[in-house]
């Protein structure tokens, strides 16, 4: 099978190596790719916010299926536009990808579908903005309604501050705060069923201890040894099943990744917000525990083949570490010289902002690698991830020294 990959961060780096690891993948092409994946794959640097060129390129290779990373070629209709050429795509038609694109929108199909989500209004002026933040007191969550690249949401105690990022929005989601830990549960669709992965733990914060800005994700870990034994059960029940339902329902069938980020309530599960597309750096964990071919098992989901598949993991535990650039996530600086990249047992490393020049690899973007360790739990996992990322070097760069240590401590006691 020829493949054809979207995408160039981390997330990519590691699907390509799933789908390269599968052997029905005969031929793997990558758009744009980075340097880590051009070391096994054919890279093509077209520019992915055109569809007309991820179409063109898809003839071009005569691809067999297309899987789509991020989520901006998603929303842009790229899946709509290769759907009708008949090449099959992992990824969400535009109306679907809404879900993602809208948050107003995923909370009207959740209110439909029955799915648990914090109560919420969608505002667009003073008066309601307001009266909104006044319902649901302190603290207060306002999200942009559109896509924002894990921006858009700001979560203070400060009303004032609330209100200024409304303002600053224009169209604003304000809702009830969710209370509890939160979970990343991503499920695989082909439209009429969902294959829902194991759990992942992302920490979206710059610092320790869940201090600094916001990011787009900082490290990850799987499995959850201290989350509830029946988790990918119930939210298969609860939020997965009846999400695919009701997008079929509606005439819009969700096809790809539906990405579930939970709070786990005293309520029970709450539906924080939906991605359409594979989590980043939840991948770089997911994939490697994954023991199911991935080639093939996207491929079935693309081209409605998913009702009698069930996934397969390895039973051992994985972390991963970003390694940021000086100044991520507001300012991030480029440039900076990466010295020579480990080679560890049991350590992948993922290229996410990187580039290759005659200074050798650069950093070239906010998150620059991803380092995953694995082990048989995640005290090992851990220590492989944190000793390969310490013998890297990048000037300014700083990480997360906290990646799942309460969760490999909480793993210690059980
Ligand atoms: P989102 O872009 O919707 O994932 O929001 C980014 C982050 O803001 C989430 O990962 C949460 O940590 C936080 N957040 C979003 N919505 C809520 C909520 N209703 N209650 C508490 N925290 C929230
Ligand atoms: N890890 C958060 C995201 O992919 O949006």
């Amino acid at each position: 099978m020829r493949i054809l990959l979207v995408g160039s961060g981390g997330r990519e780096h590691a699907l390509a190596l799933g789908l390269h690891a599968d052997s029905a993948c005969t031929a793997l092409h990558v758009a744009p790719g980075n340097p880590g994946i051009a070391e096994f794959a054919q890279c093509h640097p077209i520019d992915i916010s055109n569809n007309a060129e991820i179409v063109a390129l898809a003839q071009k290779i005569d691809a067999e299926l297309v899987v789509i990373g991020p989520e901006g070629p998603l929303v842009n209709g790229v899946a709509d536009d290769l759907r009708r050429l008949k090449i099959a795509v992992f990824g969400p038609s535009k109306a679907a990808a809404q879900l993602e694109g809208s948050k107003t929108f995923a909370k009207e199909v959740m209110a439909d579908a029955g799915v648990p989500t914090a109560h919420s209004f969608t505002c667009s002026t003073l008066e309601e903005y307001e009266k909104a933040l006044d319902v649901f007191g302190a603290p207060y969550v306002v999200k942009d309604d559109g896509l924002a690249g894990g921006k858009g949401v700001v979560v203070t105690q400060d009303r004032k501050e609330a209100l200024d990022h409304a303002i600053a929005c224009k169209r604003v989601v304000i809702e009830e705060y969710l209370n509890g830990p939160e979970v990343s549960l991503f499920g695989i669709s082909d439209g009429t069923s969902i294959l829902a992965m194991q759990p992942a733990q992302d920490f979206k914060r710059a610092r320790d201890n869940d201090k600094g800005l916001n990011t787009g994700g900082m490290g990850a870990y799987s499995p959850l040894p201290w989350a509830p034994s029946d988790i990918i059960e119930d939210t298969h029940t609860q939020v997965l099943a009846p999400m695919i339902a009701e997008m079929n329902a509606r005439g819009t069938p969700f096809v790809g990744l539906l990405y579930a980020g939970l709070a786990l309530t005293d309520h029970g599960t709450r539906v924080i917000e939906f991605n359409v597309r594979f989590g980043d750096p939840e991948t770089q964990v997911l994939i490697p525990l994954l023991k199911t071919p991935l080639a093939t098992l996207l491929f079935k989901a693309a081209t409605a083949g998913l009702a009698d598949e069930v996934l397969e993991w390895k039973e051992d535990s994985a972390v991963t570490v970003v390694l940021a650039a000086e100044g991520y996530p507001s300012a991030p600086k480029s440039g900076g010289v990466i010295s020579t990249l480990p080679s560890i047992q049991d350590v992948q490393i993922f290229h996410a902002g990187t580039a290759r020049t005659d200074e050798g690899l650069i950093a070239s973007g906010g998150r620059v690698l991803t380092v995953t360790g694995i082990g048989s739990d995640l005290t090992e996992a851990r220590n492989r991830a944190y000793r390969a990322i310490s013998q890297i070097s990048l000037p300014g760069s700083f990480y997360r020294s906290d990646i799942a240590f309460n969760a490999s401590v909480a793993e210690k006691g059980n």
